[in-house]
Order: C-alpha cells, then structure tokens, then sequence
C-alpha cells in the first residue's frame, strides 16, 4: 500500500517507517523537523536499503500539504506530526491547539480531497487521565488532564465526524502507553530535544554521563515498590500495531485500539533492568511525586490483539538493551551527525 507518514522523522515515525518497509509497503514522509531531524530519515533509508520521497513543509500548511497528497496519491496516511510534551502543554496551550488540531485537519482534508481511504492518528493513553479502570478497555471513559491530551482527544472526535460523513474514508485511532527502545540496529531511537520529561531517556542519559542522577517521583503509591507503575511497550511492537491496522483496522467509519503490553512495571524495575542493560550505575533519588503523574497505568490490549491480530511481544530486558544500544552508539542522538 501507498502510506503517507506525517512526523515520520519523529522516535515513533520513523520506527514506523522501518516497519511499513519491512512490510513491503511504499513510504513517503511529510515532516517540518521542528522536533526531528532529517538525519532520522537518513538512518530508515540505510536500515530498510530503501530511499523514499521526503517533503519538508509543515502539516498545518493546508495548501502545501495538499500539493503532497496529490503527487505522492497515498492510499493510506499515518499522521504523527504534532506536539507531544505533556508538561509543555500546560505552559503553551494554544501552540498545542494550533500545532496538533490544525495539523490534523489539514492532513484530513487533503486525504478527503484526494480519495486516501484510510486513516491511522496516532493518539495517547493519557486520554484516559486518572482511570481506576486498570487494566484499561477502550471503553473506558476519557478523562483528559492535560492540554496536549485534550487535543489528542478532540482530534479524535475531529477524525470520527469527519469519517462520518465520508464514506471512502475509515479513521483508526491508536491510543499508545508508555513506548520505550530502538530499533536492534542501534541507528535509530530516541532522541529528545532537551532534557527528557519520560523516563526511559532520562535514565539512558544518566547511564551515558549526560545527566546527573535520577530523581524518582515519589515511592509512596499504592504500588508493591511504591514508585509509579506503567506498561511500557517496545517501539518496534508498537510500529508493528501500525502495520497491523493498516491491514486490519477499519475499513469504514472509526475504531480506536489501545497499544500496550498489559503487563506493568514501576520506576525501579526499569533502573534495575537498565542498569543489567548497560552494565551501568544509575544514579537515582527518591524525591515527591510529580504533579499530574497517575500511580498505575496500564492497558488491556485484547481488543487489539483480537482484530488486529497483533501482540507486543518484546520484553522490557530487550528493550533496555535496545536503548542502550541507540544510546551508546550515539551519544548525542542524531546531534552528532
Ligand atoms: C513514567 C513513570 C513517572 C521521569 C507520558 C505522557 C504520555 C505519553 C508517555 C505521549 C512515572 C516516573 C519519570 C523521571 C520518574 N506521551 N518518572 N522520573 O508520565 O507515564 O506518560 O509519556 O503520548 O502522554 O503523559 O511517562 O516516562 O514521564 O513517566 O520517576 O525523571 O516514570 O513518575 O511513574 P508518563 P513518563
């Protein structure tokens, strides 16, 4: 299939790139690199032994955009692009409204415009804010309580009225839990633009000498460790769910799939398996919680695994040692090039 990939030089985009093509699928990338770098895409290519077109505009850019879909007519778009910093987005709420809802119906209308039948977004499991539903279902009500997770929210709603009233066109929503790793090559992974918020990087730039220590926020959750608990899944399986729903997601009005492992793990077992990864000290300290953080989260992926018939199968071990491989190999992440 012919998939237009927005963000596509981001950590998740660009692990979706590796996939699509591994997958036999034809790629082309729309990306303003405002977060990401060229050289990302530069990586997928040597990767995959694939080069793909790359258009430098900005998803908001309606007329631009549309220009791309009709050239590079796809017949599917995953659209990444957008802003995705959760403690960013309280400081700068309307950038977030502009960057993540414009974006989203610029890409739309050019793929209404343009006949593109299907419709990947790539949303968020904090959509669900403090749910007690743990495991979580799709059904469970969204209760989002951040401003980046209200956009994702109403971009969500924005797809489904949208695929409402367009027939040809099918919107599959993909709520993501914690994503962590590379890819096994070590040439592409994560790469924040300042010091990370998430925890995975954090801890991997303490592990390098980047960064100090890390501060735990707070161990005193009703959890078996008392520090915060997540499902965090392996970028590689989480691109492949995307794979996946371009076979198996809607083909005709919405469906919204929750993307995680259902297995959880706190704070400190992810020191603890990154410091086996690296053969490092992680330099850690408890200090308070973190405003806004939940003590557990984690999905139920049955539905997923049910009509996508895709399964995260990576574990948290291999994931450390991916990341540790990305990072050592680029200390600077994609910087360095
Ligand atoms: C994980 C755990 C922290 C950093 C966020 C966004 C969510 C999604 C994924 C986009 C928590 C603890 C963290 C640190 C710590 N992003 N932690 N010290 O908050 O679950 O989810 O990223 O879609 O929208 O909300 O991920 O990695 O920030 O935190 O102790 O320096 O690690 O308290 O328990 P989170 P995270």
């Amino acid at each position: 299939m012919k998939v237009l990939v927005t963000g596509g030089a981001g950590y998740i985009g660009s692990h979706t790139l590796v996939a699509l093509l591994v997958g036999g699928h034809e790629v082309a990338v729309i990306d303003n690199f405002s977060n990401s770098s060229p050289e990302a895409l530069r990586r997928v290519e040597k990767i995959s032994s694939t080069s793909f077109p790359v258009y430098e505009i900005d998803a908001r850019n309606e007329s631009a955009t549309l220009k791309v879909f009709e050239e590079f007519k796809p017949e599917a778009v995953i659209h990444f692009a957008g802003s995705k910093a959760v403690g960013e987005s309280v400081e700068k709420p309307l950038m977030y409204y502009r960057n993540n809802i414009d974006s989203t119906i610029s890409v739309c209308e050019a793929a209404i415009k343009t006949g593109v039948s299907r419709f990947i977004f790539s949303s968020t499991a904090s959509a669900y804010g403090n749910t007690s539903r743990v495991p979580t279902p799709e059904d469970t009500p969204l209760d989002p309580q951040s401003p980046y997770a209200r956009t994702k929210v109403m971009c969500e709603q924005i797809l489904e009225d949208a695929a409402a009233v367009n027939e040809q066109l099918s919107v599959t929503l993909l709520r993501y839990f914690n994503p962590i790793g590379a890819h096994p090559s070590g040439l592409i992974g994560e790469d924040p633009k300042d010091i990370p918020n998430n925890l995975l990087p954090f801890v991997s730039q303490v592990a390098i000498g980047s960064l100090k220590e890390l501060q735990v926020y707070g161990d005193d959750y009703d959890t078996p460790d008392g520090t915060g608990i997540r499902d965090y899944i392996h970028v590689s399986d989480l691109a492949e769910g995307h794979v996946a729903a371009l076979t198996y997601g809607a083909k005709s009005g919405t469906a919204v799939y929750n993307l995680g492992t259902g297995a959880g793990s706190s704070v400190l077992e992810i020191v603890e398996a990154f410091t086996k990864a690296s053969g490092r000290e992680i330099n850690h300290k408890i200090v308070g919680r973190r405003a806004g953080d939940v003590a557990v989260s984690c999905a139920d992926p049955s539905k997923a695994e049910k009509e996508l018939r895709w399964k995260a199968s990576r574990t948290i071990d291999e994931a450390c040692v991916d990341a540790w491989r990305w990072q050592s190999q680029n200390p600077e992440g994609y910087r360095g090039q």
